[in-house]
């Protein structure tokens, strides 16, 4: 069950921010992510994992539909993207902010492959007793602001996946935004501190009972933890150290060419990264 202390202290904040998000963003891409790279980079991850999850899944003789959820869904955007992909599956989209979950549950109005129900990830019973074949969270434990909080959650969500199902997290990591202000400081640029509604996880959070780092490679998956660096390196230390003093352009050109010009990740400096567990 949800513990009524740790709701009291940081609901609200966390409530409110995404209640404005909705009310500006409605259905766009931008929900929640209004960086064009770092959506569409998380998309094609999210896409590929989903592909090989379902190519080893039908590789160990399971060929019906498999059930994929996305947990802290917001307004569905990656859902349908999915469904659209992977037309034969069944979805179940999870969501807390009644704003949000409105949003989706919106799009999908005449989409019978996609459920959103509302779930709560500090809840043991988040899915109403749904469970995935291939589960997603994309930067949904960080808006736990209780590490204590987060664990649960972290528990709650892989009893959420069938064993022999594979868990992907888009989530965003203390010592790489440490790693991304050192290299910043070079320049004499501030420190950027995380988001007031974001809780980074430490190192080794995912190391729990119950999981195992995935064995997906061989299906096809194939994107490193760190495949954002040299993006978050390029908009957050690049474009600012040339630009010193204007403000920040987002999606701008300069972006938008060393993004694509540099390999894609290289070192360790962007606070979100991938990670991808196979359920035991
Ligand atoms: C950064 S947004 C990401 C939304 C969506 N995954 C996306 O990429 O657009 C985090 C989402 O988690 C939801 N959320 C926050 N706390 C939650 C909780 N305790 N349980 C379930 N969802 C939660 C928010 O309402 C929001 O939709």
């Amino acid at each position: 069950m949800v513990k009524s202390q740790a709701k009291a202290d940081y609901d609200t904040v966390i409530s409110e921010h995404y209640r404005k998000v909705a009310e500006s963003d409605g259905l766009s891409s931008s929900s929640t992510m209004a960086d064009n790279i770092t959506r569409s980079t998380e998309t094609e991850a999210i896409k590929e994992f989903v592909a090989a999850a379902l190519e080893r899944r039908m590789q160990a003789g399971d060929t019906g539909p498999a059930t994929i959820m996305d947990v802290g869904c917001g307004n569905g955007y990656t859902l349908e993207i999915l469904s659209e992909q992977f037309p034969d599956h069944e979805f179940l989209g999870v969501e807390k902010t009644d704003e949000l979950r409105t949003l989706a549950i919106t799009r999908f109005e005449s989409n019978a492959s996609v459920d959103i129900i509302e779930g709560d990830i500090r809840d043991s019973n988040l899915s109403q007793g749904r469970y995935a074949d291939i589960l997603i969270c994309q930067r949904v434990v960080i808006n736990l602001l209780d590490p204590s909080d987060q664990r649960d959650a972290l528990r709650n969500i892989k009893e959420t996946v069938k064993v022999g199902g594979a868990m992907l997290f888009v989530e965003c990591f203390e010592s790489s935004l440490s790693r991304l202000n050192e290299a910043r400081s070079e320049f004499e640029l501030e420190a950027i501190p995380s988001a007031y509604h974001n809780l980074y996880l430490e190192d080794g959070f995912f190391d729990v009972d119950g999981v195992s780092p995935h064995s997906l490679s061989s299906y096809g998956f194939d994107q490193p933890s760190n495949f954002l660096s040299t993006h978050f390196y390029v908009t957050r230390v690049l474009h600012p150290m040339m630009t010193k003093g204007q403000p920040v352009k987002r999606n701008s050109e300069f972006v938008n060419f060393f993004s694509s010009a540099l390999r894609p990740a290289s070192g360790d400096y962007a606070p979100l990264k991938l990670v991808v567990l196979d359920r035991i």
